[in-house]
Order: C-alpha cells, then sequence, then structure tokens
C-alpha cells in the first residue's frame, strides 16, 4: 500500500468523532497540521471534540459536523458543507470510525436493534465511502480507511454470549476493506484501502463481558485494554507506514493468531 507520510495540509475526514478512537485521531490528526472535517451523530459531542483540540493547537484547522452516517442524505449534506468549509473538491484521507455495539442475539433480541447495529457499523461504512468516493478520486493520493474489530477475525466474545449483528457487519467491513485493495489497484491506483482490527480498547463502548478472558484456554486472561490515544497513534502510523491491516492490542494480535492456527477453537 502506498503510504500516506506526511498529513500536513492533507485533508481528512473522521466519522464518530465525538468520543473515544476518533475523538483521539481528529485530535492527533490536527497535531500533524491535516485540516479535518469531523462528524458524529452527536453534534455536542463532536462540537466538544472540535473545541477540545482547538484548546491544544489554536492554529489546528478542523470543523464539527452532524451526520448520521447511516443516512445517504445527511452524508450528501456533510460533504458540500465540510467541501465548501475546507474549500476543496479533493479528500486525501476518509476514516470511518463511527461504530456502535447492540443487537446481541439474533434469536432473542428485538430485530430492529440488530438491524440498527448492522446499518452503523456496515452501511455506515459503505455510504460515507460512497459518498466521498468522488473526493478520493479527485485527489493525487487518497486512503480509505475502515475500523472494523477483532470480531471481524472472530465472532463471538467468548462461550456463553452472543454477539451477531456486530460481528456480522465487522466482518462485512473487513470483507469491504479486503475487496477494495484489488478494486482501488485496477480502477483507482492512487486510491488505497486500510483495515483496522482493535482488541478492546478503553472508551465509551462496553467492555468484554468475562468469558472474553476465559477464550482460547484463556489466552487472553493477561492481556490489557489500549487506551484511545495509542490506539490513535498506532492507525496513524499505519497509515504512515503503509500497512493495510492494523492490529491493535496484545488481544488482538492473539485472536488473530489462533483463529488462524485452529479456526475451530474459538469457538467451543
Ligand atoms: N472500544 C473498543 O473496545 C473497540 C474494539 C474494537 C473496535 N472498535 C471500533 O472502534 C470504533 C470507535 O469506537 P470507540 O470505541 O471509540 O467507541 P465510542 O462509543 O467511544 O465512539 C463511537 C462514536 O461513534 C458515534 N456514532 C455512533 N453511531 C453513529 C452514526 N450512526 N453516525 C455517526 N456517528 C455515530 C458515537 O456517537 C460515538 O461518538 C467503532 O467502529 C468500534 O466498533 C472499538
Amino acid at each position: 500500500m502506498a503510504a500516506l507520510t506526511d498529513f500536513a495540509g492533507r485533508l481528512a475526514v473522521v466519522t464518530g468523532a465525538g468520543s473515544g478512537i476518533g475523538r483521539e485521531l481528529v485530535a492527533q490528526l490536527v497535531a500533524a497540521r491535516a485540516r479535518v472535517a469531523a462528524c458524529d451523530i452527536r453534534l455536542g459531542a463532536v462540537r466538544r471534540t472540535r473545541t477540545e483540540v482547538l484548546k491544544r493547537w489554536p492554529d489546528g484547522q478542523v470543523t464539527a459536523h452532524e451526520c448520521d452516517v447511516t443516512d445517504a442524505t445527511a452524508l450528501a449534506r456533510f460533504r458540500s458543507e465540510m467541501s465548501e468549509a475546507h474549500d476543496s473538491e479533493a479528500l486525501h484521507l476518509l476514516i470511518n470510525n463511527a461504530g456502535a455495539v447492540g443487537g446481541a442475539s439474533f434469536v432473542a433480541d428485538d430485530p430492529s436493534e440488530w438491524e440498527r447495529t448492522f446499518a452503523v457499523n456496515f452501511h455506515g461504512t459503505y455510504l460515507t465511502t460512497r459518498a466521498f468516493l468522488p473526493m478520493l478520486l479527485a485527489a493525487d493520493q487518497g486512503v480509505v480507511v475502515n475500523v472494523a474489530s477483532v470480531n471481524a477475525l472472530w465472532a463471538s466474545l467468548g462461550s456463553g454470549t452472543a454477539h451477531t449483528a456486530y460481528s456480522t457487519a465487522k466482518f462485512a467491513v473487513r470483507g469491504f476493506t479486503e475487496s477494495l485493495i484489488g478494486d482501488f489497484a485496477l480502477h483507482a491506483p492512487h486510491l488505497s484501502a486500510v483495515l483496522v482490527l482493535p482488541g478492546h480498547v478503553r472508551t465509551a463502548m462496553p467492555p468484554p463481558p468475562p468469558p472474553w478472558r476465559r477464550a482460547f484456554n484463556a489466552a487472553l486472561a493477561h492481556t490489557s485494554a489500549t487506551t484511545a490515544s495509542d490506539a490513535a497513534v498506532q492507525i496513524l502510523h499505519g497509515i504512515q507506514t503503509g500497512q493495510w491491516r492494523i492490529l491493535i492490542g496484545a488481544d488482538a494480535e492473539r485472536v488473530d493468531e489462533l483463529i488462524r492456527a485452529d479456526p475451530t477453537s474459538g469457538y467451543s
């Protein structure tokens, strides 16, 4: 993958920027002198991100936008707002970070919650990439970064738990991202796609339940959560060094090794 070695002056979009990993990505991109359009479904939260970032880097170029990434009309509005605010028809970095948990059981939970979780995590990634494709095509170089999860490798949080909607969506995000690699090479060689696979990161998202630590013969028992700030450091470093697959945390690395060594062991 072609590395985006220097963020200075580049235009970036970060979704789900009102909290956690998204907020840290915005701060670190602004610190690296990128221009950033940050969005979230919660306008107050993304405005707080902007205010906090500008306190630390008063000359930073960052705009805050309300956008539900499952809504194509809202995405079109966000694209025209940010394009006008940053006076640019070209986008260099799209980070599809917005995500949410829910719809644990396909059997027992409300189908509307299941579908909403799938929509935020998968349709959000697809629709946002679709909305910004013309701006990415207009850039001299562009990178699409999709934040999936270790649940794109392993559709579980350990035995005795159900985790279906989120895992299904994150597997789809992985398939979309990996298939874009070949498509971009063929049809838009100045673009590249990056897949991020975090294990547990300490954010507003609920931590994994106790069975997580007992999975794979307790192989995850002694791993600890990554901070949102470290996760953002690793994501941006991966983009700058041309990695297309970024595992975050010792837990994600262990799951990746174990599930490939013995694909059946994760579900026992
Ligand atoms: N925290 C973890 O342990 C962990 C692990 C693996 C993957 N991830 C992934 O990392 C990404 C960031 O999550 P986080 O941990 O920072 O969580 P977070 O809850 O702190 O932040 C997620 C943000 O996404 C926003 N959001 C939710 N639905 C949205 C929508 N429809 N449109 C726009 N914004 C929306 C929320 O308002 C929130 O600000 C997500 O894709 C998540 O699935 C997190």
